[in-house]
């Protein structure tokens, strides 16, 4: 309706500018090449939550990549990639921000100048395929209906009802990914589950769809989540609901601790993966390895987690303790001194590196007739442990004790 259009007319008013400019450019290419166009998906349903979204998808009736192409003239500082298969293009900013577009009527090439009615049922088929009701809608951006939202399947009603929902009951079957997004979606907006949705997504983990799921896109979503702020809550979720174990196969101890939740937020993702897989013990997280893809860094901490902490059960010198912690990334140290069993530990070994208040250096043992090579490493070494025991608490007696070493070598 008119009503609905002037409130979406001032929300598009309220976006950041460079947002407001990308759709101005898409609406004039939509005049030059005589097609209609539409900003589809999280971009809508953000636009009317009024949060802020990232990135813009689109969807043009008629081809997207000569669209794409078309808009290129207007985005000076994209880069354009197409896949011609799929009839999508995206246009990638120097940012990392991009913009995909996508043509609801790619597979009907055969039938060129389609009537106005087929190409709406294209767009409702294109929506009715989609997730949720809420990532269902679109809005049109053409010049004569700029601003008019489409809205086939009640996306707008369940957005203000805090309603999840999916268009149809295999929609779950059709793309597992959907039930982890699912709860992603629900506790990022603090909404709940149509009841039909629900019961499909126990059904689901039950008949063990999960298995169609590949590592890749199951540590995709895994990782999705992980960035969320709500990330506790939502990990939460996936374990009460059986998710998580059913994709593992057993019942694994995960720590989304809600207690955490403040402290949480300006965690990286290195440290919140490796906090929730904190209560499991290695050989638990070794086998989870097996089922997630992870970057190399976030393998290799957590390899160096599992390390760590085994060593830090044996009883070690303070010198010891230094030694590994300081070769150990931040990352792990941070997650394992939040770990009551050896908080103690670390705090004290940290506590003595406090005191280490090196002047040497291997120049400086080079001068006083040390030979070039692995003598001055150990020297090195020696007073820093001396440092670390409060053998030494000044420049002089460190001096002092490092002569006395040379001496005693030569
Ligand atoms: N989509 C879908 N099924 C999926 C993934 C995506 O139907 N498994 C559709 C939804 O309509 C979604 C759109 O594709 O809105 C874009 O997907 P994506 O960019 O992953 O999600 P957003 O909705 O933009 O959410 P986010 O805010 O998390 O980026």
């Amino acid at each position: 309706s008119a009503a609905i259009r002037q409130d979406i007319l001032d929300l598009i008013a309220h976006l950041p500018e460079e947002v407001q400019k990308v759709l101005e450019a898409v609406r004039d290419t939509a005049e030059e090449e005589q097609c209609s166009v539409y900003v589809v998906g999280g971009f809508v349903r953000d636009l009317l939550l009024s949060v802020p979204t990232q990135d813009l998808d689109f969807v043009v009736e008629g081809s997207g990549g000569q669209f794409a192409q078309a808009l290129m003239k207007r985005m000076p500082n994209g880069k354009l990639t197409q896949h011609i298969t799929f009839g999508t293009a995206q246009i990638i900013f120097p940012d990392g921000s991009h913009l995909d577009i996508a043509s609801t009527r790619w597979e009907h090439y055969s039938f060129p100048g389609a009537l106005p009615q087929v190409e709406e049922s294209c767009l409702r088929d294109d929506l009715f395929r989609r997730d949720f009701t809420i990532n269902s809608m679109a809005i049109c951006l053409n010049t004569d209906r700029f601003g008019e939202l489409v809205d086939y399947y009640g996306g707008k009603q369940d957005l203000q009802q805090g309603k999840i929902r999916f268009l149809h009951n295999i929609s779950f079957i059709d793309d597992p990914t959907r039930m982890i997004r699912a709860i992603r979606f629900a506790e990022r907006y603090y909404f709940s589950f149509a009841k039909e949705t629900l019961d499909a997504l126990y059904t689901a983990i039950e008949t063990g769809v999960l298995g169609k799921l590949s590592v890749e896109r199951f540590s995709e979503e895994m990782l999705l989540i992980l960035k969320e702020n709500n990330y506790l809550a939502m990990g939460q979720t996936l374990v009460k609901c059986g998710l998580l174990n059913a994709w593992f196969g057993k019942e694994l101890a995960w720590n989304f601790n809600l207690d955490d939740a403040e402290e949480s937020v300006n965690w990286s993702l290195n440290i919140r993966w490796l906090s929730s897989v904190s209560r499991m013990d290695s050989a638990e997280i070794e086998s989870l390895l097996e089922r997630v893809c992870l970057n190399k860094s976030l393998r290799d901490e957590t390899i160096h987690y599992i390390h760590l902490r085994e060593s830090l059960k044996e009883s070690l010198s303070l010198s010891e303790m230094d030694r590994l912690l300081t070769k150990a990334p931040k990352e792990v140290v941070f997650v394992l001194a939040r770990d009551e069993s050896y908080k103690h530990k670390i705090s004290e070994c940290l506590k003595a590196a406090q005191r280490i208040n090196m002047s040497l250096d291997g120049k400086a043992l080079i001068k006083m007739g040390v030979k070039q090579g692995p003598e001055i490493g150990k020297i090195l070494d020696r007073v820093r442990m001396a440092w670390l025991e409060g053998k030494i608490s000044t420049t002089e007696e460190e001096q002092l004790m490092a002569r006395k070493w040379v001496k005693a070598q030569r």
